[in-house]
């Protein structure tokens, strides 16, 4: 069981406003919210073996040998409840036709998040969702401590490639990426032919 955690986010807003840091959350989660992120449901087994997952942009692979990922979770987020090492959870990575399930984790209550939801109890029992383009089964390895949020380190026990594009996260809206080979990536051969008729102008000016 980790120990340790049991300062409040309020504690640590208060304490952050009066060191004064000079960096205003509103505009420190707007200039944030201008790096696009893929959109996860990380998901467990509660202690009393409710399934729980929340959504989470804050997904990032850590090492390759070995293969370690992390993400941050907020403090008051009941992903936390009765943490221990080598708590299973998988990070399912949603599909671009997935905002849907981006809003139900993140705001259904809690024990509605499932209601009438397709998943499959999978490795080591813990919910995966249907539908997703990749998913990565953990054990949690460590916790560290990152102001309001935890910063959990997954050890990847298992990754599975489910074949759907991903959908994106950025300037908090919901975006899918351009698909490449369909005519939809025109915007690359745009600037190769605008590079090309400026540098054979620049040429005719000689
Ligand atoms: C696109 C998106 C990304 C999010 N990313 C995170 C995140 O990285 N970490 C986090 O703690 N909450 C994140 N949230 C907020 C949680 O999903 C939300 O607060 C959720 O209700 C927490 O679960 P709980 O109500 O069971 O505590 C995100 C929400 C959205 C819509």
């Amino acid at each position: 069981m980790y120990k340790g955690f049991e300062m409040s986010n309020a504690d640590l807003r208060s304490g952050a406003a009066a060191e004064n840091v000079g960096v205003s959350p509103d505009d420190f989660r707007a200039v944030c919210g201008l790096f696009p992120t893929g959109v996860t449901v990380v998901t467990r087994n509660l202690s009393d073996g409710r399934p729980y997952g929340m959504t989470v942009s804050s997904f990032t692979s850590v090492s390759l040998f070995p293969p370690m990922i992390l993400v941050c979770i907020d403090r008051s987020a009941g992903f936390l409840e009765d943490l221990s090492t080598g708590l299973p959870f998988i990070v399912n990575v949603l599909s671009e036709n997935q905002q849907n399930l981006a809003e139900r984790f993140s705001s259904r209550r809690e024990d509605d998040r499932f209601a009438g939801l397709d998943w499959l109890a999978s490795w080591s029992n813990v919910p995966l969702l249907t539908g997703i383009a990749a998913s990565f089964g953990c054990s949690l390895s460590r916790v560290v401590e990152g102001g309001d949020h935890l910063i959990l380190l997954g050890s990847v026990q298992q990754v599975l490639r489910h074949g759907d594009r991903s959908l994106v996260w950025c300037e908090s809206k919901y975006h899918c990426l351009p698909a490449v080979g369909t005519g939809e990536d025109d915007w690359r051969l745009f600037i190769i032919k605008n590079l090309v008729a400026s540098s054979w102008s620049a040429f005719g000016d000689q």
